[in-house]
C-alpha cells in the first residue's frame, strides 16, 4: 500500500487546477443506465471511486471508452440486473444504479453498499421513495432486490431527512416513470443540480432544480448528450484550508461562479483569522497572512451550509490558530476518526458529543498516522503540511478515492510531499 510522506512547515505559493467534481461525476455516470444512446462526459476526475463506478457499469453491459479526461458510455441490456457485493462494497454511491435499473428494466438487485466508515449510512430513504413509486422490495442476504408490476409510476415523495443520494436515486428513477414525481425536502447540493442539468440535456423534464421541491415529468425514453462535469467544491475547499493552515497565496483555477460564491460564503468566518478569498473570474485567489486571537464556532449543515465533507480539514487548519474554536458535526454521527490521529501529532483537541473543541497550539509535530476515511485522510495531509518535521500517512487509498494528483498539486505550490510506492 502506498504511503504519503510530508515534511511540513512551509507556506504554500502557486496555482492549482481544480478537477471535476467526484460527487457529480458518480451520479452522472449512473445516468448512462437510463438510455441506449451515447453519453460523452468531460472533466471527469481520475480517482479510484470513478474506477469503481466504471467497473460496476461495465458489469452491467455499459461500454465505456476513455479519452483524456472524457468518458463515452453506451448502455445495452445486461444479462444480469444484479450488482455484486464485490463491486458495491467499496463505494456507497454504487447504490445509485438501483433507481435507473428499475426505471429502465423493471427490476434490479444491488448489494447493500459500503463506503467511508463514518457512522451508519442507511439507504431506507432511497428504498421508501422507490416503494412509493410502485417498487416492491425484498432484502435478503445483504442484497436489496426491487421489482415493479407494470411500469414505475410518478409519486409525491417527502423525504423524512435531507439526503443527497436518495434525492439523486429518486430523480434518476423518476425521469422514466409514468407521470409526475414531486420530491419534497430534497437536498440542494450543486452536484444534484449538475445531474439534473445533464438529465435535461438528455431530454428529461425537471423543474425546481437546486430547490427543496423537485418536479419531474417522466418520459418514455431519454437521449444521449455531451456534458461537462462541474468543478469539485470539496477539493477546492480542501485547498483553501491547506492555505489557511500553512499560510501563503494560492490561485485556485477552473472553478465556476457558484462554487466561488459558495466557498466565499462558507469561509466567511475565517476572515477574522486573516483569510482572504478573492474572486478573479472563474478563479479564486486565497491568501493567509498572520493570525489573530479569536473564538470560532462552526456547524456542519446541508447545502448551502458548511459541508460535512470539509469538517475534518477545517479541524486541522485551525490547530495552530491562537485561541479556541469548536466545530459541530450535524450530518454524520461518527465523523471524528481523524481526531485521535491529530492528537498524536500534538493537536490540542477534545471531542465532546457531536462537537470537537480545538485549543490552538504553537507547534504540531510530524508523526506516522493512519487515514481512516476519505476526508479524514486529507485532514492528515493538512496537519502534515503544518507540522514540524516528517509525517507519514498510511492507507492513502482513502485519499485516492477523492483527490486527483493531490501530491503533485501541492508540490507545485512548494510543499515537500511525496508518495512512497509499495
Ligand atoms: C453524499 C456525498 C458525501 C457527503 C454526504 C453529505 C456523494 C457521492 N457523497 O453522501 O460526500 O458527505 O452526501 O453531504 O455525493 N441517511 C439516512 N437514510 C438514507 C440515506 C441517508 O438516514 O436512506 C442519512 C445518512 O446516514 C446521513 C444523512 O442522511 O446522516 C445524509 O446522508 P446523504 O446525504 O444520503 O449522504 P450520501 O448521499 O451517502
Amino acid at each position: 500500500m502506498d504511503k504519503i510522506e510530508i515534511v511540513g512547515g512551509k507556506p504554500l505559493t502557486g496555482a492549482i487546477n481544480i478537477s471535476g467534481a467526484k460527487n457529480a461525476a458518480l451520479p452522472i455516470m449512473a445516468a448512462s443506465l437510463l438510455t441506449n444512446k451515447r453519453l460523452t462526459i468531460s472533466n471527469i476526475p481520475f480517482l479510484s471511486d470513478i474506477e469503481s463506478m466504471i467497473k460496476l457499469l461495465q458489469s452491467l453491459n455499459v461500454r465505456i471508452k476513455r479519452s483524456g479526461n472524457s468518458l463515452s458510455l453506451i448502455s445495452s441490456k445486461p444479462n444480469s440486473l444484479s450488482a455484486s457485493y464485490d463491486l458495491v462494497r467499496k463505494m456507497r454511491a454504487s447504490f445509485l444504479i438501483l433507481g435507473p435499473l428499475i426505471a429502465r428494466y423493471g427490476k434490479a438487485s444491488v448489494s447493500l453498499p459500503g463506503g467511508c466508515a463514518i457512522g451508519t449510512r442507511p439507504v431506507n430513504l432511497h428504498i421508501e421513495g422507490l416503494r412509493q413509486m410502485g417498487v416492491n422490495f425484498e432484502i435478503e442476504n445483504g442484497y436489496v432486490s426491487g421489482k415493479i408490476n407494470g411500469s414505475l409510476r410518478g409519486a409525491e415523495i417527502k423525504l423524512e431527512k435531507v439526503s443527497v443520494g436518495a434525492t439523486e436515486n429518486l430523480i434518476l428513477a423518476a425521469t422514466l416513470a409514468r407521470g409526475k414525481t414531486i420530491i419534497k425536502n430534497a437536498a440542494r447540493e450543486p452536484e444534484i443540480s449538475d445531474l439534473c442539468n445533464m438529465l435535461i440535456k438528455m431530454g428529461a423534464e425537471i423543474n425546481g432544480v437546486g430547490t427543496k421541491k423537485i418536479i419531474i415529468k417522466g418520459k418514455k425514453k431519454l437521449e444521449g448528450c455531451t456534458y461537462k462535469i462541474m468543478p469539485d467544491r470539496i477539493e477546492s475547499g480542501t485547498f483553501v484550508l491547506c492555505v489557511f493552515g500553512c499560510t501563503g497565496t494560492v490561485l485556485l483555477k477552473n472553478l465556476n461562479m457558484e462554487v466561488c460564491n459558495h466557498l466565499i460564503k462558507i469561509f466567511k468566518k475565517l476572515k477574522s483569522l486573516e483569510l482572504k478569498i478573492l474572486k478573479e473570474g472563474r478563479n479564486l485567489l486565497v491568501k493567509r497572512l498572520n493570525d489573530k486571537k479569536i473564538f470560532l464556532s462552526i456547524k456542519t449543515k446541508e447545502y448551502p451550509g458548511f459541508p460535512t465533507d470539509l469538517q475534518a480539514q477545517l479541524t486541522s487548519a485551525l490547530l495552530k490558530t491562537k485561541g479556541k474554536s469548536e466545530i459541530e458535526e450535524n450530518i454524520f454521527e461518527n465523523r471524528f476518526m481523524h481526531v485521535s490521529e491529530l492528537i498524536r501529532m500534538g493537536a490540542k483537541l477534545r471531542q465532546k458529543g457531536s462537537k470537537v473543541i480545538i485549543n490552538g497550539t504553537d507547534r504540531l509535530n510530524g508523526a506516522e498516522v493512519m487515514a481512516t476515511d476519505l476526508r479524514a485522510s486529507s485532514s492528515l495531509v493538512i496537519a502534515g503540511l503544518m507540522a514540524h518535521g516528517k509525517t507519514i500517512i498510511n492507507r492513502v487509498y482513502h485519499l485516492d478515492r477523492g483527490y486527483e494528483n493531490i501530491e503533485k498539486k501541492l508540490k507545485q505550490c512548494g510543499a515537500n510531499i511525496n508518495r512512497l510506492k509499495k
